[in-house]
């Protein structure tokens, strides 16, 4: 019976639940990815005679500065973090206001026990999932980031903040393998984070490069995951090129992610515009009172049942 109680014991430790102590002295850390407007192209203009992308430098007041946002530079190194997030980050392109400054400012305002937040921009311009797969260079390089943040000790992955598939909206092929490949994707990360649960925010699209933009959303929509919540970007106001989301719908975008991340943390308010993806029977159970019976079945039915089948086998 010991070796029972310290297996139990082991699980408890190895499988972390929701983000439940956000503390005040240690980064909560999020990693930004995905393609441009992650990135950011709110307020870029395209200059039609020249062709030149130029970012109309207006920061709306959710995406100031704050001493308790910080970014993971293209060196390594933890600064306050700015707009344009991704600046050093999607090299190629002209970036302007994506959702990672309006997400982690509305995130400090909702919940006072958020210390400091952590961003790490990955994002990179036009990419498709493909290029985001275990072993290609996006997603090394991403690793390569994530475990530079966590290098000094000094916080933990709170989440994944991903937002792509414009790219994968051109042929009907890519569209249609978007579920397996994102699914794969997420799937990837948690493992390599070693974190099971980790919650993850996707976007579902507003538009995209290509004629099957609906397939991508339906393939979005449709991913059966725990602790995967999924934002709808749906209607929010675009650029003129149609592709882009505007500043204003960036700001807007961040503050949706900010309710579903807090949606992880038991003190907070659930938001209406949150799909839940989840559809255990245990998540469905307890949708009333979402933050504790998650944290409760998640902290001890998953390890017991894990202890079990360990046991029994
Ligand atoms: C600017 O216009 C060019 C040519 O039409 C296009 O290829 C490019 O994607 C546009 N860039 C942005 C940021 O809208
Ligand atoms: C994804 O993008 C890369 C780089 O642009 C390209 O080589 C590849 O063919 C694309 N893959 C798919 C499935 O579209």
């Amino acid at each position: 019976m010991s070796s029972f109680f310290s297996s139990l014991f082991f699980l408890l430790l190895i499988i972390q639940p929701y983000p439940m102590n956000l503390t005040q002295a240690e980064k909560n850390i999020f990693i930004l990815a995905g393609q441009s407007n992650m990135a950011g192209r709110g307020g870029v203009t395209n200059d039609t005679t020249t062709g030149a992308t130029t970012w109309d430098g207006i920061v709306p007041s959710q995406c100031n500065p704050n001493p308790s946002i910080l970014k993971l530079n293209s060196h390594l190194k933890w600064v306050e973090a700015q707009e344009p997030l991704h600046e050093d980050i999607d090299r190629e392109k002209t970036n302007g206001i994506g959702p990672g400054m309006a997400f982690a400012n509305h995130v400090l305002e909702k919940n006072m026990g958020v210390g400091v937040v952590g961003l790490v921009p990955c994002a990179i311009g036009g990419s498709n999932i493909s290029e985001w797969e275990k072993g290609k260079v996006l997603y090394s390089h991403m690793m390569k980031r994530v475990k530079a943040s966590l290098r000094d000790g000094g916080g933990d992955v709170r989440g994944v903040l991903w937002f792509q598939g414009e790219s994968d909206t051109v042929s009907l092929r890519d569209a249609e393998s978007y579920q397996s490949r994102v699914r794969r994707f997420f799937l990837d990360v948690r493992a390599d984070l070693q974190t099971p649960l980790l919650p993850i925010i996707q976007v579902a699209l507003a538009s995209g490069s290509g004629p099957y933009v609906e397939i991508v959303r339906q393939a979005q929509l449709g991913i059966d995951l725990l602790s995967l919540k999924t934002v709808d970007a749906k209607g929010l106001p675009l650029q003129p090129d149609g592709l882009h989301l505007s500043t204003q719908a960036q700001v807007e975008l961040g503050k949706m992610m900010g309710d579903a991340f807090l949606q992880f943390v038991p003190s907070s308010i659930p938001s209406p515009n949150v799909h839940h993806n989840n559809v255990s029977p245990i998540r469905k159970e307890s949708s009333n009172s979402i933050g504790l019976s998650n944290f409760v079945s998640h902290i001890y039915i998953v390890p017991l049942f894990t202890t079990f089948l360990i046991m029994i086998s």
